[in-house]
């Protein structure tokens, strides 16, 4: 993988050229006014300095040309500086737009076995920290590097000029002092660091804590669980405030440091300096270690500190990028147990060799599957037996492998994920519903022309969901999900069939969609959709439900990842021991469920 922070300096090469270009020339600039100061000075006093190598400016210049001179240098060297800050600025947006929609991208491609292990919080924090911390560098470190690193490297030099004294003491002291700095700034990232980790963990907590609050409550559970999150605070709070002070003395550090190369100066100059030192002279002496060279060092702690953090940030990024979506397992890939089927357009579905890990273990074991145009297609087997994941994996949502993997005519293994899904429909386990009309989430549109009501109207009739009766007040208007009506879980599970219903996918991907509704409900579903309206469909339901199974064209029957029998229901009951036993478990669950009920 390439190096985030490759591209941090080289995405926009020419960009940060000029940040460097124009950082340098405020820096020249800035030193240029003290030689116009000095002769200023040196002018208004009627001495002469000897040593100045600008001296020799012409006798009759006014003194008022040159303090506006010096003047115009000084405000040039601010434009300068300006125009650094605005470069990184800028430049900063742009990256953070591009690791931004990285960033995007590689969650909305998550697939189920990776995502399993990031808490959800913790990706947020990801943008809300590491994009704009990534970016450091354009618009804090970069710039401020090159107004500390040029003032640096210049000074002494414009010093030893000026003044002809030796270059050693000012570059001694400045050297003591940045090594200094590098430590503080080290140790103040450390801080950064931790800060930076423990409110992940923290925003990961609170997430949480918010999504499962009702439930936390009900199980008497919310002050442990908020004891985490408070106990994360105060370390948080102690790493913040080691933060602080360390960061305070960095800058009183800093800030005096000026005062040190002062008298160092100074006293290089009484000592070195073969001649009279003028008024001019002292002048520009004070103004070089006195005010230019300040801006410099009170950043250059801050600098190493945004470095190194920008650094780790940087580091969080690359590995969350680094993450394979795909766990594809090589031993896997080349024993290829199945033979090649040749295309056959009488299918909807073929698959050869599904195979399925997640974290070294085998979810799916070498499926292989083919549904026929308009079958309908139950799947059963125990739970965990890998039902869901079979259908997941025909949505292309989890990194499993295929020997081959058709649908209808096409090689569905060329085609990406989105692609792929536009051949399906699918309702989760739990049916899905969001925060909006009714209307908006059987359309799964916003704003959708009323034109379109008689439709979605009929689909929800055909899905038993009753407007009418299902306390849903305003009709379609309704709100429902979380800032509206809770529908139960049946109520749920039909709202997502009169979606599929609307919406005209092939094959139809249906996980224990019926597993909330009453018996008559399901009856009534079955007659009118299932193998009513959907007669033509494709459709592959897992179910538990014994009544569906003797109304569908085939069962699959699963066990621990693998496809064990296929058939009718009289078929596999006479044929299979497993699947007599399986089904007696299912009944004897609902005979006690009855029972519970009263
Ligand atoms: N996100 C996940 N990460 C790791 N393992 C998972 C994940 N989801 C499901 N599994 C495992 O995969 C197996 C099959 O699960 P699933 O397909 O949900 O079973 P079911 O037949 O009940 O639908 C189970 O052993 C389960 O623990
Ligand atoms: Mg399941």
């Amino acid at each position: 993988m390439r190096s985030l922070f490759k591209e941090v300096i080289y995405t926009r090469f020419y960009a940060r050229i000029f940040i460097l270009l124009s950082s340098f020339c405020s820096a020249l600039f800035g030193l240029f006014g003290p030689f116009f100061q000095k002769e200023y000075v040196d002018r208004l006093t009627g001495v002469q300095g000897k040593i100045s190598v600008l001296a020799h400016f012409p006798p009759e210049t006014s003194p008022l040309w040159l303090i506006l001179s010096a003047f115009f240098c000084i405000l040039v060297a601010q434009a300068f500086i300006q125009m650094t800050n605005y470069l990184g600025t800028r430049e900063a947006l742009v990256l953070q737009r591009i690791f931004a929609e990285r960033l995007y991208k590689k969650t909305l491609n998550m697939q189920v076995d990776t995502m399993s292990h990031r808490p959800v919080g913790e990706i947020v924090s990801l943008y809300a920290t590491d994009v704009q911390g990534a970016t450091v560098f354009l618009d804090q470190t970069l710039p401020a590097g090159a107004s500390t690193l040029f003032p640096l490297l210049l000074a002494p030099f414009a010093i030893s000029l000026l003044f002809e004294i030796p270059i050693w003491p000012t570059v001694l002291i400045m050297s003591l002092m940045t090594a200094l700095n590098t430590l503080m700034g080290l140790r103040q990232s450390k801080f950064f660091y931790q800060f930076k980790q423990l409110a992940a963990e923290r925003i990961g907590l609170v997430n949480e804590w918010i999504q499962n609050i009702r439930t936390l409550r009900i199980l008497g559970w919310t002050q442990y669980f908020e004891k985490n999150i408070f106990e994360k605070r105060e370390i948080e709070t102690k790493n913040r405030v080691q933060m602080v002070t360390n960061g305070q003395v960095m800058n009183s550090l800093s800030s005096s440091v000026t005062f040190i190369l002062n008298i160092i100066a100074l006293g290089t100059l009484v000592i070195y300096s073969k001649n009279k030192i003028t008024g001019g002279e002292l002048f520009a002496l004070l103004w070089i270690v006195g005010v230019f060279l300040t801006r410099p060092f009170r950043q250059m702690p801050w600098f190493f500190t945004f470095a190194f953090d920008s650094w780790t940030s940087l580091q969080r990024l690359e590995k969350y990028f680094a993450i394979e979506n795909n766990q594809t397992i090589k031993e896997l890939a080349e024993e290829k147990t199945t033979t090649q089927p040749t295309p056959d357009e009488r299918y909807a579905l073929q698959v050869r060799g599904l195979n399925l890990m997640i974290s070294n273990r085998q979810i799916l074991k070498n499926i292989n599957l083919d549904v026929l145009h308009g079958e309908f297609v139950a799947i059963v087997g125990e739970v965990g037996s890998g039902k869901s994941m079979l259908l997941l994996s025909l949505l292309k949502e989890t990194g499993a492998q295929f020997d081959f993997y058709h649908i209808g005519a096409i090689d569905a293994q060329t085609l990406t994920a989105d692609k792929v899904r536009e051949n399906f429909a699918y309702v989760p386990q739990e049916g899905f519903i969001m925060s909006a009309s009714l209307r908006e989430n059987v359309a799964l549109l916003y704003d959708i022309d009323p034109d379109r009501d008689p439709m979605i109207e009929e689909s929800l009739k055909l899905a038993q969901f009753d407007l009418s009766t299902e306390r849903v007040g305003k009709g379609l208007q309704t709100e429902i999900g979380e800032r509206g009506v809770n529908l139960s879980g049946g109520q749920r599970q039909r709202v997502s069939l009169a979606r599929v219903h609307l919406h005209q996918a092939p094959i139809l991907l249906l996980d224990d969609c019926l597993s909330a509704v009453d018996v008559d409900t399901e009856q009534k579903l079955f007659d009118q959709l299932l193998i009513g309206a959907w007669e033509n469909r494709t459709r592959l339901l897992v179910t538990h439900r014994l009544s569906a199974l003797s109304r569908v064209d085939r069962i699959v029957f699963m066990e621990n990842g693998q496809i064990i029998a296929q058939g009718s229901f009289e078929e596999l009951l006479a044929r299979n021991e497993k699947f007599r036993e399986y089904t007696t478990t299912v009944a004897q669950v609902k005979i006690d469920q009855e029972v519970i009920r009263g």
